[in-house]
């Protein structure tokens, strides 16, 4: 369970591997009392290494599953793995991918490909955590949104889309769920330093992924809700949102 400081016992990361998610099972194991972390990812050697890491970060049990976003139908055996188990406090949605815009723009398949993975499989394995964690009777998922999914933008619409749908889904399942015990906590980041936008330049307002962990690690109880990171972004987008589209358009993001 999750204490009222907000500290898990266990916890399941789709996307084990991601800089984000590193940094949120980190903050979780500083908190002192997580017993079991499920590490889902592709096979790999960085995988292997966040295996170790986690150990070394004190948690007794750390157990792994292959994870292929692009594989659907194998989505519901990943997540009732890890609650087969055990208890799961935590499920934490932090897989994705930043395609090259112009790449995919003129490549549907390959458009097509990216929404599989930031979009289906998030549809997928959220819908399947919620089922898991409704007969549980108790549980938090945290999403990974992003602020490029508050409008459209022409350098990364494909990307931007993909997020938009997974705030929706994410914003009314978390709704949908009030009175059952699971909450969906959204977080929208703007530009986190990380592996996915390393040799982009950061922005006003980039943060680095413990930042968001932090976030995290701090709205676990209360509720479904979304969070920005930094809180700033809720105010940059929310300009952003209104503003008139021929206006819009002329900006350079
Ligand atoms: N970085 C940012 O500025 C930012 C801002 C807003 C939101 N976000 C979101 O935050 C989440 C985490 O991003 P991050 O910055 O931590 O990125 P990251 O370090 O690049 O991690 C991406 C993760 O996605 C996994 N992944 C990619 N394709 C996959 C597939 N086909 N099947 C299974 N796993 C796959 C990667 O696994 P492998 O190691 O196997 O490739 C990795 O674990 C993403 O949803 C991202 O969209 C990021």
């Amino acid at each position: 369970m999750i204490n009222a400081l907000g500290a898990p016992q266990s916890v399941l990361v789709l996307g084990a591997t991601s800089d984000i998610a590193k940094a949120t099972v980190e903050r979780f194991a500083d908190a002192g009392r997580l017993q079991r972390v499920i590490l889902a990812g592709r096979s790999s050697e960085a995988l292997d290494a966040e295996v170790e890491r986690v150990r070394r970060l004190g948690v007794p049990e750390v157990q792994t599953h292959d994870f292929e976003a692009r594989d659907r139908a194998g989505h519901e055996q990943v997540v009732a793995g890890a609650f087969a188990a055990g208890e799961v406090d935590v499920v934490l949605v932090s897989f994705g991918v930043l395609p090259d815009e112009a790449r995919v723009r003129v490549d549907p398949l390959a458009a097509a490909e990216i929404v599989d993975i930031n979009y289906t499989a998030v549809v997928t394995t959220l819908l399947s955590s919620a089922n898991h964690l409704r007969v549980q009777g108790h549980g938090v998922i945290v999403v990974l949104s992003s602020a490029a999914g508050v409008r459209g933008r022409a350098s990364n619409a494909l990307y931007g889309s993909t997020k938009a749908g997974v705030d929706t889904l994410a914003c009314g399942l978390g709704d949908a769920l009030r009175g059952t015990g699971v909450s969906v906590v959204v977080i929208r980041p703007g530009f986190v330093r990380t592996r996915m936008t390393a040799g982009l330049r950061p922005p006003p307002l980039a943060v680095e992924p413990r930042e968001v962990a932090d976030a995290i690690a701090k709205n676990l109880v209360g509720g479904s809700r979304t969070v920005w990171v930094p809180p700033a972004m809720a105010w940059v987008m929310g300009a952003l949102a209104v503003m008139p589209r021929a206006v819009f358009r002329r900006l350079p993001i």
